[in-house]
C-alpha cells in the first residue's frame, strides 16, 4: 500500500494530468473553430496522451493496493488570441506539471518508496520531451509571425502528427 500521503499526492496529480487533456481539449475546439485543423488534430492527440498519463496513475495507485479517488476537473480557459498564445500557454503548463513530477519525485525519495521512485522517472523523462516539444512548436510560431502562407504549411504540417498515428 502507499502511504497516506502519496497517496493523497497521487490522486492530486491524477487530477492534474486529466485537467492537461481538458485543456488541450479546449485548445483543440479553439484552433478547429478559427480554421488551424492540422494544429487542432495536433492537440487532440496531446489531450490523449495526457488523459493516458492520468490512467498510468490510475493504474499505479491500483497496483498498489490503494484507492483511486477523482474529484472535480477545473473548467479549461476558452478563448485565446493566436496559435502563439496557445503554444506558449501549453508550454507554460507542462513546466508547471513538471515541477509537479518533480515534487512527488521529492516525497517518494523522502519516504523511501522505491516503487513510485521508479514509476516516477518515466514522468520525469517524459516531462523534458513534452516541455522540448511544446517550446519548438513556440519558437516555429514566432519565425512564421503573421506570413499566411507559412503559417498554413506550419498547421499543415503539425496535423501530420495524427495522420502518422493513425
Ligand atoms: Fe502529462
Ligand atoms: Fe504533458
Amino acid at each position: 500500500m502507499l502511504k497516506k500521503k502519496i497517496e493523497k499526492a497521487f490522486n492530486e496529480h491524477l487530477n492534474k494530468e486529466l485537467f492537461s487533456s481538458y485543456l488541450y481539449l479546449s485548445m483543440a475546439a479553439h484552433l478547429d473553430a478559427n480554421g488551424y485543423e492540422g494544429m487542432a488534430a495536433w492537440m487532440r492527440i496531446q489531450s490523449q496522451e495526457e488523459y493516458d498519463h492520468g490512467m498510468k496513475f490510475f493504474d499505479f495507485i491500483n497496483e498498489r493496493g490503494s484507492r483511486v479517488t477523482l474529484g472535480a476537473i477545473e473548467a479549461p480557459k476558452k478563448e485565446w488570441k493566436s496559435p502563439l498564445e496557445i503554444f506558449e500557454e501549453a508550454y507554460k503548463h507542462e513546466c508547471y506539471i513538471s515541477k509537479e513530477i518533480h515534487k512527488l519525485m521529492d516525497m517518494a525519495i523522502a519516504e523511501k518508496d522505491y516503487p513510485s521512485i521508479s514509476f516516477l522517472n518515466f514522468f520525469v523523462d517524459e516531462q523534458v520531451e513534452e516541455e522540448n516539444t511544446a517550446i519548438k512548436i513556440v519558437d516555429n510560431l514566432k519565425m512564421v509571425g503573421d506570413r499566411g502562407v507559412s503559417l498554413y504549411m506550419l498547421d499543415r504540417n503539425l496535423g501530420k502528427r495524427g495522420a502518422a498515428a493513425k
